[in-house]
């Protein structure tokens, strides 16, 4: 939703960590957006990326040095700092945070932070020891309470081996940010039902039909949804994903309960059903199974309630119901069908062939009443930021 970032601008500052280089994407995604960008790239910084590449994505001169004097001739750094409607300090490294929390200003940028009052949003990124540090935490505390918006890093594998929370937001969650920092919220007093991840269908105590559903693409729609201002409700079958900031999140387990949930959540503006439901349950046992070398056990199953075509046929049909369809073949003339049967308006098909379930990247392509968009291959939480800006555009057009 990059629409509150046309015609601001953003001073941002480039921290030195191996995230660096992210901060160049997030230069092309700014200004592809209409932001004017004034970069400012610290001592470290210039270790991870170049100046020249820095100024030639932003198109205008990175300033490094609180000593350049044609630079304070030019432009002070009381003025840069008064110039940008928004400071970004991407990545936001540790020792960054430290000094900016004990108000030093013993470069240019740390001098920006502490001769401004506008608006500083950080994005941390470190070592996962270093962010979980008590001083590192302490730091994080005295910057929030000054009134900086500090993100939290996302959790995963990390340059350097470890995993846990350190690394920088995607870049599409950093937009996202900056967005709500100009107030861009479209879907404000909206209501949006997300179905996310497997369900499980008991077979017995200890066993149970499932699949290899992650949430990842549910769970990134969730955030953006959120991310816009709407209020979101995630249903979310058995995975473990960390809950997208702003969502109300409630865990089932089976299918009746997924929908059991949905039909609690209602009314609705806008229900995504991304959730993989099994379509069939078994009649659980009441203990468990044994193996007694005969003849395995029968299983009886009865086929799951639709949850999305109960949503598209319901009495209090949200406004816009969206499903998804994974298919292995044919999957447009499937997509297409499944849309009308199920009473939904759009459904975002994806080819399950190739290894969507649990990858970071998926290739999707949205099918309308009007027709059929191929949106690409791209990462997950690219396709949950453009289905929330194409939501979004759906309730504040005309119809
Ligand atoms: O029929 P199929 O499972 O391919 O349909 C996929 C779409 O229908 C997804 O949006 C999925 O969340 C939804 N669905 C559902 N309840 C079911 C089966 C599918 O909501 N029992």
């Amino acid at each position: 939703m990059p629409g509150g970032v046309n015609g601001k601008t953003i001073l941002l500052i480039v921290g030195g960590g191996i995230a660096a280089f992210k901060a160049l994407e997030l230069v092309r995604e700014l200004r592809r957006a209409g932001a004017r960008v004034l970069p400012v790239l610290t001592e470290n910084g210039a270790r991870f990326v170049t100046p020249l590449s820095l100024s030639a994505l932003a198109g205008d001169k990175v300033r490094t040095s609180l000593w350049d004097l044609e630079d304070e001739a030019a432009m002070g750094h009381i003025q840069l700092s008064r110039a940008a409607d928004l400071i970004v300090v991407c990545p936001a490294t540790a020792d960054l945070m430290a000094r900016a929390a004990a108000g030093q200003a013993n470069d240019l940028a740390t001098t920006l932070l502490l001769a401004t009052d506008t608006p500083v949003l950080m994005v941390p990124a470190m070592n996962v020891r270093m962010w979980l540090h008590p001083a590192t935490q302490r730091n994080l505390a005295t910057l929030r309470g000054d009134g900086v918006t500090v993100m939290t890093p996302d959790e995963g594998e990390m340059a350097c081996g470890e995993f846990g929370p350190g690394r920088l937001p995607d870049v599409p969650a950093i937009m996202a940010a900056i967005a709500a920092q100009f107030g861009d919220k479209p879907l404000t007093g909206r209501h949006a039902l997300v179905t996310a991840g497997p369900t499980f269908e008991p077979i017995d105590p200890v066993r149970f039909i499932g699949n290899h559903s992650s949430g990842k693409q549910s769970f990134a729609i969730a955030g953006a949804l959120a991310a816009a201002g709407a209020r979101v409700t995630l249903v979310a079958g058995p995975v473990h994903l960390p809950t997208p900031a702003g969502v109300i999140r409630i865990d089932v387990m089976t299918a009746l309960q997924m929908q059991a949930a949905c039909e609690a959540a209602l009314p609705a503006d806008i229900a995504v059903m991304v959730a993989a439901v099994a379509d069939w349950r078994a009649e659980a046992a009441a203990q468990k199974l044994k193996k007694d070398g005969s003849a395995p056990p029968p299983l009886a199953l009865t086929e799951n309630p639709d949850i999305l075509a109960g949503i598209g046929h319901h009495a209090r049909r949200p406004t816009l119901v969206v499903g998804f369809a994974a298919e292995t073949n044919d999957m447009l003339a499937h997509a297409a069908a499944k849309r009308v049967k199920k009473g939904a308006d759009w459904i975002v098909a994806n080819n399950v062939s190739d290894g969507v379930f649990g990858s970071d990247a998926n290739h999707v392509h949205l099918v309308t009443a009007s027709g059929v968009e191929d949106w690409g291959a791209q990462p997950k939480a690219d396709i949950a930021t453009t289905l929330a800006a194409r939501i979004a555009a759906q309730f504040s057009g005309p119809t």
